[in-house]
């Protein structure tokens, strides 16, 4: 059985069949961050509503250096056939043009590789009988370490502005010295990490409160 993939363990290399071409992933994500999604099957109404969703944040990822791309469990044809439903109903909440590519993984063998498939629920399944995909993300860096998994329910949509949030904290918290508290958003005061001492704390972050001393608040230090 393949070790399973933790924070900090790098994300898995692979070929991949997409609707943007064949990829080799690594190769792909280059020095961007990336994101890998799965959803359990196209011509479903959740999945429906959170690929739209995604090609409507093009510019959210855009700007921070982020990468999409989409897999399931379904062939390249069906993608393609898909996308044009996706872009029609999406269309009622603004432009929506699937532009990032789509893993058609019907071997199951990205699935298998980043433990996608799901095991537990004998009614996520295809005509087949073939297990489908979870609701998976990874949010992996440019050094192709993985820095988030989430996996969620198929009756729930994700929250792309949460996913969007934790990359700002990933991205803030590997150039500064700082961690994010609860419910932080870009913009507003950060922690101070521990292992910066009081005396270090004054020159980085002048402007810094202490609550208590392994809780230090201050502004977002300027780039
Ligand atoms: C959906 O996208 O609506 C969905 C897909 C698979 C199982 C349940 C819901």
């Amino acid at each position: 059985m393949a070790p399973s993939l933790r924070l900090g363990s790098t994300a898995p290399d692979f070929e991949a069949e997409t609707t943007a071409g064949p990829i080799k992933f690594h190769e792909w994500i280059g020095d961007s961050w990336a994101i890998l999604f799965s959803h359990p099957d196209d011509f479903t109404p959740v999945c429906t509503t959170e690929l739209g969703e995604v090609a409507r944040r093009s510019e959210d990822f855009k700007k921070r250096g982020v990468k999409v791309i989409g897999l399931s469990a379904n062939g390249l044809e069906s993608h393609n056939k898909w996308v044009k439903d996706i872009n029609e109903y999406g269309a009622q909440f603004g432009p929506t043009d699937v532009q990032y590519p789509i893993i058609a993984d019907e071997s199951r063998k990205v699935a298998t590789l980043y433990d996608m498939l799901d095991e537990q629920d004998a009614t996520n399944v295809d005509k087949k009988g073939l297990p489908l995909t979870i609701r998976t993300v990874f949010v992996i860096d440019p050094k192709k370490t993985i820095r988030l998994t989430i996996s969620y329910p198929a009756s729930t949509g994700r929250n792309f502005d949460e996913i969007l949030r934790v990359i700002d904290s990933l991205q803030i918290t590997d150039k500064h010295r700082i961690a994010t508290p609860v419910n932080w958003k870009k913009g507003d005061d950060v922690i101070i990490h521990a292992s910066v001492g009081p005396e270090e704390a004054k020159t980085l972050f002048p402007q810094h409160t202490t609550f208590k001393p392994y809780l230090r608040t201050t502004p977002l230090p300027s780039q």
